[in-house]
């Protein structure tokens, strides 16, 4: 079943006004290199769809590249750093993309995702509430498509929803992402229709709303009777000072479903276990609402080997750390994966096959890939990353 875009301002389905127009019957919402913008900043809407209307493309995209969230800690792209990005050609790596779109730390925590123990504890969570055959999913605060890129690996539809349009445009472009992405403020409104029943996923964002219930409300919606999987939440507990982080015991009005530690997902990934209640001492908790999937219809992460790149933070029996900053975030969470952390990881004898080249990737069987794949050893990086 397609995918049924929905007006942030009214709710009306949205219908085609030619090539890049949408319209809800009272606005028209610009859609660029197939993504549309459906935030409800009014000058821009307008601006994007005059420069539509005017055959200027370019312009759209670039004030679209330059548009944020409330909570960027740099400012836009200037002039010159959109012609670079926009001028460049297949060379042009993901890092560098975000470098010129001024992403600052966000870039770092982009380009590093796929080693820390939040992403893995994401995955967790997925593996226990997507079903392993004909399963969707919606993810709304999708960054750059981390979780959707694993998951169309392994089959999964996916649609994802950012409030962000350059971060839809680097998961289209970078990240190989093929599903629907959509740019809307999950706060506001769902944005996509309720067409099937399909699982929800929201990681490491829900703490930045201010509207947490009628996120969660629309997340609902648009989950239509299937699961909502909400991870990675920050209590007031975390030294993460950014959004509007809640108690334990305002999560637990939030939600029917049992809040669990998160860091027990990320524990969970690597021991293939369940995660374990949330307590007064959790900085950050997850919870999943509607039925639990049996074990027999779970997903199991495993991409192709040909999918897969050795972790470039692996070095001869070091970790290359790539920021101060970055490493002490690692470490605070990886505090409680003991023997899973990075820095046991270069000590592991096939990692260190591997870093020295007396091993290729190509080389590995089946069961060492799966194995160094979960042991965060072997990612699924994108070949412009
Ligand atoms: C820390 S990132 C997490 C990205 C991804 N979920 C992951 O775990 O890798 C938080 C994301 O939330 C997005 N975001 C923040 N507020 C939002 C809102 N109201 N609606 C939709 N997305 C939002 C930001 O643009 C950002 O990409």
């Amino acid at each position: 079943m397609g995918v049924v875009l929905c007006s942030p301002t009214n709710g009306r389905p949205l219908v085609p006004r030619g090539p890049q127009l949408l319209s809800d019957g009272e606005r028209l919402w610009p859609v660029v290199e197939g993504i549309a913008y459906l935030r409800t900043k009014e000058e821009l809407r307008r601006a994007v769809v005059e420069a539509l209307q005017a055959d200027r493309e370019g312009q759209a995209l670039r004030l679209l590249l330059a548009d944020q969230d409330r909570f960027s800690p740099t400012s836009p792209p200037d002039t010159a750093a959109l012609n670079t990005l926009l001028g460049a050609g297949q060379e042009l790596t993901l890092r560098r993309a975000m470098a010129l779109l001024n992403f600052g730390p966000v870039a770092d925590y982009f380009t590093y995702r796929w080693s820390s123990p939040t992403f893995v504890g994401g995955l967790r969570l997925l593996e226990l509430s997507v079903p392993n055959r004909g399963g969707r999913v919606v993810e709304y605060a999708c960054g750059i498509g981390h979780f959707l890129r694993e998951l169309e690996s392994m089959g999964v539809r996916t649609v994802g929803v950012d409030i962000v349009w350059a971060k839809l445009w680097l998961a289209r472009r970078f990240m190989g992402v093929t599903g629907t992405l959509i740019c809307g403020d999950v706060e506001t409104g769902t944005v996509v229709g309720p067409a099937e029943r399909c699982t929800v996923l929201c990681h490491d964002a829900l703490y930045f709303f201010e509207h947490k219930q009628s996120a969660l409300d629309n997340m609902r919606r648009v989950a239509a009777g299937g699961r909502v999987a909400v991870g990675h939440v920050h209590t007031r507990l975390d030294q993460h000072r950014v959004g509007f982080a809640e108690t334990l015991a305002v999560y637990r009005q939030l939600t029917p479903g049992t809040i669990e530690d998160d860091r027990s997902y990320g524990t969970a990934w690597f021991t293939a276990g369940l995660p374990t209640a949330a307590t007064q001492h959790s900085s950050a908790v997850a919870w999943m609402e509607g039925d639990p999937l049996p074990t027999a219809e779970q997903l199991h992460f495993g991409p192709a080997l040909s999918d897969l790149q050795q972790n470039p933070l692996l070095a001869l029996g070091e970790v290359r750390w790539p920021t101060r900053g970055w490493q002490r975030e690692y470490q605070e969470d990886a505090a409680h994966i003991g023997p899973y952390a990075l820095t046991d990881l270069v000590a592991d004898p096939l990692v260190q096959q591997l870093t020295t080249g007396s091993r290729q990737v190509g080389d590995l069987c089946e069961q060492e890939r799966l194995s160094l794949y979960r042991r965060q050893a072997l990612l699924n990086l994108p070949p412009r990353w």
